[in-house]
């Protein structure tokens, strides 16, 4: 599998996950099930740009990052082992925190459709899609959403600009993405997400939490988390409120995750968040 040699990732935890944690067996034989660039090249929309940040860094260690099959081969058998206490527990833990029944979900950035798949478990009736920029990791999430015997669609695409029409969607989700993207795009593609939404439809966010990752630069290295420390000095909780999300409210989960809920309200309870002019605004004195 190609690696980067150079990072502390590659040093120390690479041969950790290869020779013990990992069925490196099963990797293998995934990997060769399929010409991945072929299929790839079928599910890639041929407009789309990579961005700049997505393209020109190696998450995880992976040389092209989520850009190299071998990014998607791995994903699923790394990812539980940094999900602590338990991957499952944690992204049920989302699914938990939803509260409408949604007809129509949107999994922004869904990777290898972990929590798309649960989505649709809890949510049978709803259309389910999930949208990625990486064609690898969509050819898993749906090599797993077949064998789990559920519908549901696969788009290549930009969550900061993903085409689907305004108001469309009833709850949008995000599990794990905004540390792998820098703050400016995280803010656009939260504001492509309101745009999604109906009014009163829900936001659902599952990431590190920032407060404890604020403590832990030595992270940014080992995973080789290019945006992480970037993500950390931010609040997604301020970022939901400018982008227009009402009731927002982020919490801890397990001391090193946090889930945030936001709604799309009504016009008039967004224009009360309006702050005025300021001539308009009487010169109270700040003492
Ligand atoms: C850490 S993975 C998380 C995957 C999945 N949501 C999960 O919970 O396991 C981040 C994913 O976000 C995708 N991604 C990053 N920037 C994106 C963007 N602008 N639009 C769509 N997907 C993006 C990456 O390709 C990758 O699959």
């Amino acid at each position: 599998m190609t690696v980067r040699k150079d990072t502390l990732f590659e040093r120390y935890l690479a041969p950790l996950f290869e020779h013990v944690l990992l069925d490196r067996q099963a990797l293998m034989a995934y990997r060769r099930s399929k010409d991945w660039e072929q299929e790839g090249d079928r599910l890639r929309n041929p407009t789309l740009v990579y961005p700049d940040y997505y393209q020109s860094q190696h998450f995880h260690g992976v040389s092209g990052g989520y850009l190299n099959p071998d990014a998607a081969v791995t994903y699923d058998a790394i990812t539980q082992y940094v999900l602590p206490p338990n991957e499952l527990w944690i992204r049920k833990s989302l699914i938990e925190r939803i509260q409408s029944r949604p007809r129509r979900i949107l999994d922004i950035g869904c990777g290898t459709g972990s929590t798309t798949l649960l989505l649709k478990q809890a949510f049978p009736q709803a259309e389910v899609i999930g949208l990625d920029l990486s064609p690898y990791m969509l050819l898993a999430a749906k090599d797993k959403a077949k064998a789990a015997h559920q519908l549901i669609q696969f788009v290549h695409g930009n969550a900061e600009q993903t085409g689907l029409p305004d108001g469309s969607i009833d709850l949008v989700t995000a599990t794990l993405l905004f540390h792998e993207t820098p703050p400016a795009v995280s803010q656009t593609i939260l504001r492509e997400m309101f745009r999604l939404l109906r009014v009163g439809g829900e936001v659902l966010l599952l990431d590190g939490n920032q407060a404890m990752l604020r403590h832990s630069d030595w992270l940014t290295d080992i995973f080789e988390e290019p945006y992480i420390q970037a993500y950390a000095a931010g609040s997604l909780d301020a970022w939901l409120g400018q982008a227009g999300f009402g009731a927002v409210q982020t919490e801890d989960l397990w001391l090193v995750h946090q889930i945030s809920r936001g709604v799309k309200p009504l016009e008039s309870t967004r224009v009360q968040f309006e702050t005025p002019a300021i001539a308009e605004q009487p010169g109270w004195a700040m003492g």
